[in-house]
């Protein structure tokens, strides 16, 4: 039988003191097409969220921008008040336009609105995490990183994130507000952000890669990497996901769904262990791409 029990992924403290179970959730896909809207079945996406507690998922990613607002609104719905301390790490600094439409605003007063507001469809006193969605080229970085730091100063947010940045980025934001965690595109087989990766493993910060899954594709398209989803009896996106697990201990990989079966087939990987060999000839596989 399957052990389905995230908690088997370990647990990583963002910020040093907010621990979570390091295998997450993406919440992103309890909307509709183009993230855009509710989702086409509600009762599922509803269903999702309550199973994540069961599965020992305490770790759930949304942002204000995905539904908009619905993500939000059903986790509110559906988990608070948040039982089994589950954290809700949420963003904001993009703006909708319609379905797969997004743009960057990062001023000031938009940020701030944005947390507030976050709090409010959250039932929240305090966002545990709140992240930038996109640094905005067309605001002044500084006004946006002091912003974040306001937030933080006025207890509105207790640990900040950023979201698809370079290792400058951090760099620089840290002159402003500790950069607990840093979600960039990552995946077995998408590794442009391996110093950034680095970067926060040396610096214990909680790397969060977006689309986990997509490395999935290059399992299952390989004759060497299928050999090791038949050892350990497991689907190509769970191997991929037990490589993320193992690829750092900052890396908390949030695979999205808004369906309960997928979610039980992600939280699945947790209880695979890839050998040093399996992990080395993965790892060739992946750089290759
Ligand atoms: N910071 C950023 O800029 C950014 C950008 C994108 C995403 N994110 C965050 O990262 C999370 C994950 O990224 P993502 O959702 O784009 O990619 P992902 O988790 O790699 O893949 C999600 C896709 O895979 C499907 N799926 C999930 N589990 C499956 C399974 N077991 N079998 C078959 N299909 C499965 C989902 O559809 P079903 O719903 O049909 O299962 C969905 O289409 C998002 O939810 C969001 O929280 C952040």
């Amino acid at each position: 039988m399957t052990t389905l029990d995230a908690a088997l992924s370990g647990t990583f403290a963002i910020g040093g003191d907010l621990k979570v179970v390091r295998l997450g959730f993406g919440a992103m896909r309890i909307t509709g097409r183009g993230i855009w809207g509710p989702p086409e079945d509600p009762e599922e996406a509803k269903a999702t969220l309550r199973r994540l507690p069961e599965l020992n998922v305490d770790f759930v990613d949304t942002a204000e921008s995905y539904g908009p607002y619905i993500s939000e609104e059903l986790i509110g719905e559906v988990l608070a008040p948040y039982s089994k301390g589950t954290i809700i790490a949420t963003k904001s600094g993009l703006t909708r336009t319609g379905p797969d439409e997004w743009h960057q605003v990062g001023r000031p007063e938009f940020l701030r609105q944005g947390a507030l507001l976050s709090l409010r469809r959250l039932k929240l006193d305090v966002l545990d995490l709140w992240q930038l969605h996109r640094i905005d080229g067309q605001t002044s970085r500084v006004a946006q990183f002091e912003a974040i730091a306001q937030l933080k100063e006025d207890g509105i947010i207790r640990h900040a994130g950023l979201s698809q940045v370079s290792v400058a980025d951090i760099k620089e934001a840290q002159k402003y507000f500790p950069v607990t965690t840093v979600q960039n595109l990552y995946n077995f087989a998408n590794r442009q952000s391996e110093d950034v990766l680095d970067y926060c493993e040396a610096n214990g910060i909680g790397f969060i890669p977006w689309f986990p899954l997509a490395g999935g594709d290059l399992v299952k398209g390989h004759a060497e990497a299928r050999a090791i989803t038949e050892k350990h009896n497991a689907s190509p996106s769970q191997i991929a996901l037990a490589w993320l697990l193992k690829r750092s201990p900052v890396m908390l990989p949030i695979p999205g769904t808004g369906k309960v079966k997928h979610l039980e087939e992600n939280v699945a990987a947790a209880a695979i262990t890839l050998s040093d060999d399996d992990f080395a000839t993965l790892d060739r596989i992946g750089r290759k791409g």
